[in-house]
């Protein structure tokens, strides 16, 4: 059981290009959707919510909005970065099945959320652990995820009808692909590569990296 915790947590991938758009079963999001709401939250605040989009005419919508947002983000690179860049795929949002939208809501719970007061972003992270359940649980059921952060938070906002104050905070593209890749995009596109642990591991008090 512990092996295949471990197991999962390493064959998860960020998913762009292997997307099939075949059919996810109910039942099977319905236990995503469920891992995902039983992830720990500041205070049992469980700030998210889940926007499921099947519609092609959203999908569309925000997809035009990345592409524009892709333009944004390349405009600001070198030129050697950016033709790197333009080999790199960054979202499966049309070829997926389905996407969620993970919200996050600072109102719920409050006002007082307990072990929020001195730290604000308490609730994000509560948010972001519901993510990486909803991640693995789909990993565990052999389908992809991918997690799309080129959009303004507003206009996500008005695509989904999202009230005032709540924090679109992901989009995810989910579905079953014709494999996940051993080795992360970025890397094998030659963008950036993992960090080794024993560089980001500190005994005791900070070290310097590599010390
Ligand atoms: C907060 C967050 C935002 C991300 N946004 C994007 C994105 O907009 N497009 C994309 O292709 N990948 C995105 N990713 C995926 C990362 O690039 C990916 O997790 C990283 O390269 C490591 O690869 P792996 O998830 O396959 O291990 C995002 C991941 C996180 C955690």
């Amino acid at each position: 059981m512990t092996h295949d915790l471990y197991e999962i947590i390493h064959r998860r991938r960020d998913v762009r290009g292997e997307f099939t758009g075949e059919p996810v079963p109910d039942a099977t999001l319905d236990r995503i959707l469920t891992a995902a709401h039983a992830a720990p939250s500041v205070g049992l605040s469980q700030p998210w919510d889940f926007v499921v989009i099947r519609d092609r005419a959203v999908r569309e919508a925000f997809h035009e909005h990345v592409c524009y947002e892709r333009t944004v983000y390349a405009a600001g690179l070198t030129a050697e970065a950016a033709a790197r860049f333009a080999r790199i795929k960054i979202d499966g949002v049309l070829e997926s099945t389905l996407s969620i939208v993970v919200t996050y809501d600072p109102r719920r719970g409050g006002p007082a959320v307990l072990g929020r007061h001195a730290i604000a972003d308490a609730g994000l992270y509560s948010v972001c652990l519901a993510i990486q359940n909803l991640w693995l649980a789909a990993t565990a059921e052999r389908l992809g995820v991918g997690w799309v952060s080129f959009y303004r938070e507003d206009f996500l906002r008005d695509l989904l009808g999202v009230p005032a104050g709540v924090r679109p905070v992901a989009w995810l593209c989910l579905g079953p692909v014709t494999a996940l890749q051993e080795t992360p995009d970025l890397e094998r596109h030659g963008w950036r590569s993992r960090r080794p642990l024993h560089l980001a591991r500190h005994d005791e008090r900070w070290t310097v990296a590599g010390g």
